[in-house]
């Protein structure tokens, strides 16, 4: 498929996990990626990968605005538009509200909140111009709470709605904005509970269709919302769960 032919998408966390399952994606459907992520020398070897004429690589931190304002004029610099981003760069943090530090705390809502305003803002007057969208990577963790993960509860709540409220203002500009919902994913983020047997047969017994999920899935949903066969799509958080948010909560029998 060439859904993306001459499309140029901005992907955050693109080095690991769901941000380089998307990059992956969105190359072999034609489009110009920009790579953006912290962690320079795992991005460089992740873009390795990729032909060089259709990759940016990016090195900074979300959580700083210039960041965000200086990787989109370089994607319109080089490639002369911006069509979809993907904001999807996050850092998870464990602990009930007494275990979670202030330090914590002002961390997991700069990176996970604040980091995708400052990309979504930056690159909006773009998205007008091309009447794109942008995919935001929020999380089951974002549609109802987990036990010991306040703070990362807060941050993936707040981009649930985010994403809503930016969905209503957009659109008169003709721009979609979505989130993806995943479950337990194999990334670099759950490399320990996947060491863990037993925390993955608990997944399992939730997550209908298997556990873990795999990034390759995740981004598949990721460019279904970005593409115009969603066309008719805003404001939607799409559980990519294998079936975990169609429980109520009440256990197997
Ligand atoms: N893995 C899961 O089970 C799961 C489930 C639901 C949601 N998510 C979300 O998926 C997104 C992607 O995470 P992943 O699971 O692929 O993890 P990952 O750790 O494999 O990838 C995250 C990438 O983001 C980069 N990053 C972190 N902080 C950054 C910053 N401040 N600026 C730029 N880059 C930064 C990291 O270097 C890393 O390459 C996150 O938002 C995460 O919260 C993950």
């Amino acid at each position: 498929m060439d859904r993306f032919k001459g499309k140029t998408v901005l992907v955050t966390g693109a080095a690991s996990g769901m941000g380089l399952a998307a990059t992956r994606r969105f190359i072999q459907e034609g489009a110009n990626v920009t790579m953006l992520d912290i962690d320079e020398a795992k991005l460089n070897k992740a873009a390795a990968d990729f032909p060089p004429d259709r990759v940016l690589v990016r090195a900074g931190d979300t959580a700083h605005k210039d960041t965000a304002r200086g990787a989109v004029a370089a994607t319109v610099e080089r490639f002369g538009r911006l069509d979809i981003l993907i904001n999807n760069a996050g850092i998870a943090s464990e602990g009930d509200i007494m275990q979670t530090s202030e330090e914590d705390f002002e961390r997991v809502m700069a990176v996970n909140v604040a980091g995708y305003f400052h990309m979504a803002k930056a690159a909006m007057p773009e998205l007008v111009k091309a009447r794109g969208s942008i995919v935001m990577t929020s999380s089951v963790s974002g549609l109802g709470g987990d036990w010991e993960m306040f703070a990362y509860n807060t941050s993936k709540g707040a981009v649930s709605n985010m994403v809503r409220a930016m969905a209503l203002d957009a659109a008169k500009h003709g721009v979609r904005v979505n989130a993806v919902n995943p479950s337990f994913t194999n990334t670099g983020m759950t490399q320990d509970m996947l060491a863990d047997a037993d925390l993955v047969a608990k997944f399992e017994e939730r997550m209908p269709l298997g556990a873990p999920e795999d990034a390759d899935g995740v981004a598949a949903a990721m460019a279904f919302l970005a593409s115009d066969d969603a066309r008719l799509i805003t404001g939607v958080n799409l559980p990519v769960d294998a079936g975990l948010m169609a429980s109520n909560g009440q256990p197997a029998q």
